[in-house]
């Protein structure tokens, strides 16, 4: 016993963890997610209509960087039963997945149910069910229907309802058997990616107006579907829904950045949370008033951020059960020099704030440059939430990594998930945050959006020549098995 304690005293003296309570705490979940278009295939699969993604890659393959579509991709629609023996193998708790509206839906708007798209889902769901995984379902991950896209999509506020009518529906499919929903899939991909930048499907390249309404549109929609459910089906069900937010952890360059880091947390996520978890609701004010001077500046004589009425910041403030959190990696803030002009967002700047973002030089990189790894990110952005949102309920919903050829001996993602996993311990133990589950991105590999199947996140490997795209376990999975079966990182 003695020397336990010698042996614990100077672990901790050198900075070591070999002492460390490695356990989850009783009750938190372990998961694995994908998504419809990266997963399913069977893009013309009886009366499926047509979504951005069809549409686009279909016109203009050369947009995704090995040309490749998810025509196929894992094929999931088929070899469903597979994906769900490598939920029960690896003895998830639950399985995230996404409904492909445009399967549901093949015109987009509720006019028409397809059988078999619905027929799809209740086979995965009550597949897993008897399998013992709860199915996670996202009602949107990106797939728009292209008829919605051509009359604006997102930018659009009649999507707002077509989007309720759409999440009605499937709630009323299966909520019966469904426990927890995510309404929307990283709004500020979404956003201020999708509809700014532009550089991923749609590619709508528009960063005046486009970031911002979509922005107003994607909260009022998740609030509409949030309270379909919250008055017609939690009654019954007792389940929860929530939005999948995905912050890019920012942290000062330097002292003086600190003020600034923190208006660029309230600018980049505050932005997409704020109006559903505080309780006055509505914008960050500071962001409010930033963004009213800009447009000023520029020339426009209202603010580019579209605001609120009361009753739309009533309609959205307070429709959550828990924080959906997709957490990745961090960024260094600092002023813009006066010689540089940033761009958007995600040209990791923002003209509005005058800052620019960047990444530290010690930091490692996993082979997609977007995800550096910065573990201690985590803590500290559920530390965020946890003091911003008064100690709301955190689902970590993805976390990954990605590499372009990781064989099967995956020992980077391996050490990426264990590294995270400890400041999600270290978030719950030191700090008091009310962390419930931790989802791994992704159960296999899958098509990685623009850059195809060149970037491979997967626990299992899936090889995309084999008309079965047959999956093997990566020593992730079983690494990953191991923490499940434990609920302990010490295994
Ligand atoms: C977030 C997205 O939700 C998912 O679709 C994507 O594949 C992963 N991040 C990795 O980039």
């Amino acid at each position: 016993m003695l020397c336990v304690t010698v042996f614990c005293v100077l672990s901790l003296i050198w900075g070591g963890s070999w002492c460390e309570d490695l356990r989850f705490p009783p009750g938190f979940q372990f998961g694995a997610a994908t998504s419809a278009y990266q997963v399913e295939g069977a893009w013309n699969a009886s009366d499926k209509g047509r979504n951005v993604w069809d549409i686009m890659l279909h016109n203009t393959p050369s947009v995704t960087a090995d040309g490749q579509s998810g025509d196929i991709a894992c094929d999931s629609y088929h070899q469903w039963r597979m994906d769900i023996h490598m939920a029960k193998t690896l003895g998830l708790h639950f399985y995230r997945f996404s409904i492909a509206w445009s399967r549901i839906l093949p015109t987009g708007f509720s006019n028409k149910i397809s059988k078999d798209g619905v027929g799809y889902y209740n086979k995965l769901i009550d597949g897993l069910l008897r399998s013992g995984v709860e199915p996670v379902v996202t009602l949107y991950h990106y797939d728009l229907p292209q008829n919605i896209q051509s009359l604006g999509g997102w930018a659009n506020p009649l999507i707002v309802d077509w989007f309720a009518d759409y999440a009605g529906i499937v709630f009323s499919h299966y909520a019966d058997r469904v426990k927890t929903w995510i309404t929307i899939n990283e709004p500020l991909i979404l956003c201020d990616h999708m509809y700014n930048v532009g550089d991923i499907v749609p590619m709508v390249k528009e960063d005046l107006l486009g970031p911002y309404v979509c922005n107003k549109n994607v909260l009022l929609a998740h609030a509409k579907a949030w309270r379909i459910y919250n008055d017609t089906y939690k009654p019954h069900y007792h389940g929860k829904v929530s939005i999948a937010n995905n912050p890019i952890w920012l942290e000062p360059l330097s002292e003086e950045d600190e003020e600034l880091t923190e208006l660029a947390r309230e600018f980049g996520t505050g932005r997409y949370s704020d109006p559903i978890y505080t309780e006055q609701g509505g914008w960050p004010p500071a962001v409010e008033e930033i963004m009213a001077e800009y447009s000023k500046k520029q020339g426009f004589p209202y603010s580019r951020l579209p605001s609120f009425t009361e009753e739309e910041k009533k309609l959205i403030q307070g429709t959550y059960d828990f924080f959906s959190l997709n957490q990745y990696t961090s960024r260094l803030v600092r002023a813009a020099h006066e010689d540089e002009t940033p761009g958007t967002w995600f040209s990791f700047g923002s003209k509005e704030l005058n800052v620019v973002l960047e990444t530290d030089p010690k930091w490692a990189f996993s082979d997609l440059k977007m995800i550096a790894v910065t573990p201690s990110g985590m803590r500290r952005q559920i530390n965020w939430i946890k003091e911003r949102y008064n100690n709301v309920s955190i689902l970590i919903t993805e976390n990954g990594f990605a590499t372009r050829d990781p064989g099967l001996y995956d020992t980077q993602r391996i050490h990426f998930i264990r590294e995270y996993l400890r400041e999600v311990l270290l978030a719950i133990k030191e700090d008091g945050a009310n962390v419930i589950g931790y989802t791994v991105w992704s159960l296999m590999d899958n098509f990685e959006w623009m850059f195809g199947y060149t970037m491979k996140f997967g626990l299992y490997a899936v090889d995309f020549s084999h008309p079965l795209r047959l999956r093997t376990p990566r020593a992730s999975a079983l690494f990953y098995a191991n923490v499940i079966k434990h609920h302990s990182l010490d295994n």
